[in-house]
């Protein structure tokens, strides 16, 4: 079966005497038992934090997504990435941390893991098998993010993995949706979704997913969720899985749009360069086409030099980009990244960096708008 197929049938009430095509959303806290002897039973769900009807399907939404054996969800991608962070490490660790990691994943590495005595230092995302000089006896995990946010760097998993046998590979999948790029298929151990972007795809729903390889992993994170309490709501759990019903769909549209926007930005008179993996100039593209089956809705673009004032005003000249975090809504959105670049190694940035998420609008408006945006600024 194919994935559109599955991703539409998956997860639905049997078909019964006018049954609906959903679940139905059950609120719940309190869970009532009909005796006493059940309620401290393991077998059986005890409490609204474990999860509802919906929630299973959502789990196992994800799991086919990615090929895993257990998912847990989380209230934000950013919850994901520490929860899998928090299954893998333990007081007196260390762990590496890709250069080009999601800057609130970075801050969490920096701050929280320090007081934890759990030392994060970071790599080069292009290190490949160089990984293995950095490798040390309580290295417990490696944090990988491909491509890199902002720059778009794309990691050699294959390789990184056979440098680093033993230790928890875990990867932060949210670019591909998990439609073009299958990291658990490549030797990662963990997967993570901030299902707050694609999947979601409609920008009003925070959401995450940690997705493990095997049973064993699957349980270790499914134990660390708990003990920390995390849960997220029948609601937002429903609009989830509603919105896998259409990923497939809005996904191609939405790479088919960034892929010819980037080939086209890449000819114009202010682009320095267009940070997309799919172009075959990009640095990264021979492991991209080696790895990857298709790309993301989000690239960057460098520009020639141009000053603070000449950015805003072609940001604020555009029409159809709102100006905002995150990606993977109906809508397109852009940002500078300038001020949130925090790179220590490796990846040099030489002008301007400017980001853009590819919504559903048609790519003609989307090329126009930039045209006379540009026209003005620079
Ligand atoms: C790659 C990546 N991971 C994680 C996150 C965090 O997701 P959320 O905003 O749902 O916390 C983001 C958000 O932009 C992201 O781009």
């Amino acid at each position: 079966m194919k994935d559109r197929t599955k991703f539409t049938h998956l997860g639905r009430p049997k078909p019964g005497l006018g049954t609906s095509v959903n679940h139905s959303i059950t609120r719940a806290s309190t869970l009532l038992f009909e005796k006493s002897e059940d309620l401290y039973r393991t077998d059986v769900r005890g409490y609204g934090r474990h999860g509802s009807v919906i929630h299973d399907a959502v789990e196992e939404a994800f799991c086919e997504l990615e090929g895993g054996s257990g998912t847990s969800l989380t209230p934000s991608g950013l919850s994901a990435c520490t929860l899998a962070i928090l299954a893998c490490v333990k007081s007196g660790d260390h762990i590496l941390v890709t250069d080009s990691i999601y800057g609130p994943t970075r801050y969490f590495c920096d701050e929280f893991l320090k007081k934890m005595n759990v030392q994060a230092e970071r790599y080069d995302p292009r290190c490949r098998t160089g990984i293995k000089e950095l490798i040390r006896d309580n290295t417990s995990a490696i944090l990988m993010e491909s491509p890199g946010s902002l720059t778009f760097e794309i990691q050699d998993l294959p390789a990184i993995r056979s440098m680093a046998k033993e230790i928890s590979i875990i990867v932060d999948n949210t670019w591909s949706a998990g439609i073009t790029y299958q990291p658990l298929a490549l030797g990662a151990d963990i997967s993570i979704h901030a299902a707050t972007k694609y999947i979601g795809g409609h920008s009003d729903i925070m959401f995450g997913a940690v997705v493990s390889r095997t049973s064993s992993m699957a349980k270790q994170v499914a134990k660390t969720r708990k003990l920390l309490g995390l849960a997220t709501s029948p609601d937002d759990a429903y609009q989830i899985l509603r919105g896998f019903r259409t990923l497939h769909t809005r996904f191609r549209e939405q790479e088919k749009t960034a892929f010819n926007l980037a080939k086209w930005l890449s000819e114009q008179d202010f682009i320095d360069r267009v940070l997309h993996p799919a172009l075959e100039e990009h640095s990264d593209h021979k492991i991209w086409k080696r790895d990857f089956t298709g790309g993301g809705c989000l690239f960057s673009v460098v520009t020639k030099p141009a000053s603070h004032e000449a950015v805003n005003s072609f940001l604020n000249g555009l029409k159809f980009f709102g100006l905002g975090f995150s990606y993977g809504g109906f809508e397109s959105v852009v940002i500078h990244c300038d001020p949130q670049l925090n790179r220590t190694l490796g990846t040099k940035i030489s002008g301007p960096l400017i980001r853009f998420g590819c919504g559903l609008e048609n790519i003609e408006d989307l090329k126009n708008d930039i045209k006379q945006s540009a026209k003005q600024a620079f």
